[in-house]
């Protein structure tokens, strides 16, 4: 493929693929020389239109290590400020040649037409709430190393699905890979119609987390939530954050994720988050290997490759 723009359009060898080699990346960024030549000579352009830690930052390393020239652009620097469209910032950055555009927008889509304006790769990192494929990657990747598999897997992903890029790209990864997954929110943080995802869908989180494997977090997404109803931390807390309570509802030895950035004290409390079945910063260290994977994959179909 030329691009990565969602988890959708992707088979289940696609994935496996990108996650075998991925593996090797992480083996290659423990070690003390961690570069590569594979991208040397190419440039990549990571454009976020939206603030990002990790994702932006791990592009940026994977970009690196694979010896690429690495060029970060952030909206808030950019002529995006002066009123130039997102086709005529796509445009200009086009004729600068680049081989890889890395973005990431707030409306859901952008990131697949900006992808038909330029002649280089473009990987999606997050639109709107529509898809963030490489954390799914990541995710799945921290997955399979920690239980060994994914299908057969039950995973509960609690909390804002409505708004939520990472909830419709693991949806849509698990469910290809043989996963039984179920959301778990309040009916004002589901999107309408979720079951035809193939998710089963909990209102409470004994329900939800019953029999659960894993238990992916979300982060409530308030700044999405322009005239809908925002709940209060307090009550959103008693009834949806992950304490140590409510983890004993899953199996025991369930696992715990959250794909950041974390509201302590909101969607999680900070003992989970940092306790032994939590595999948040292992999350983090894959999304290195993951983008170099994604990243690999695709200058395999760069011109002159
Ligand atoms: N998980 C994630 O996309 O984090 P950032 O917003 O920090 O990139």
């Amino acid at each position: 493929q030329k691009h990565l723009l969602g988890i959708e359009g992707l088979t289940v060898e696609d994935i496996t693929g990108l996650l075998d080699l991925a593996e090797e990346f992480v083996i290659l960024n423990r070690q003390i020389e961690k570069k590569r030549t594979t991208l040397r000579g190419r440039t990549q352009i990571n454009l976020f239109f939206e603030v990002s830690t990790r994702t932006q930052s791990s592009f940026e390393l994977a970009g690196k290590r694979l010896g690429a020239d690495v060029m970060n652009m952030s909206a808030s620097s950019s002529s995006m400020r002066k009123g130039e469209t997102l086709m005529d910032t796509a445009v200009t950055l086009n004729a600068m040649h680049p081989d890889l555009i890395v973005v990431r927008h707030h409306a859901s889509g952008a990131v697949a037409l900006l992808a038909r304006k330029v002649d280089c790769s473009v990987i999606n990192a997050g639109d709107g709430a529509h898809e963030h494929p490489t954390q799914a990657l990541l995710d799945a990747l921290t997955i399979r190393r920690n239980k060994g598999r994914i299908e057969g897997l039950t995973v509960a992903i609690c909390g804002d699905v409505l708004h939520s890029r990472v909830a419709r790209s693991n949806i849509i990864l698990l469910g290809a890979m043989g996963a039984r997954v179920r959301v778990v929110a309040p009916s004002t943080l589901l999107p309408p119609g979720i079951e035809r995802m193939g998710v089963e869908v909990a209102r409470d989180m004994r329900e939800g987390l019953n029999g659960a494997d894993i238990v992916m977090m979300l982060r409530l997404q308030r700044e999405r939530m322009n005239g809908s109803y925002v709940p209060s931390v307090s009550e959103y807390f008693h009834y949806f954050g992950l304490d140590e309570k409510k983890l004993s509802y899953a199996k025991p030895d369930a696992l715990v994720m959250h794909p950041g950035p974390m509201n302590r004290g909101v969607e999680i409390d900070s003992i989970v988050a940092d306790g032994a079945h939590s595999l948040i910063r292992e999350q983090v260290e894959m999304g290195v290997a993951v983008r170099m994977a994604v990243l690999e994959a695709l200058s395999r179909n760069l011109p002159n490759a």
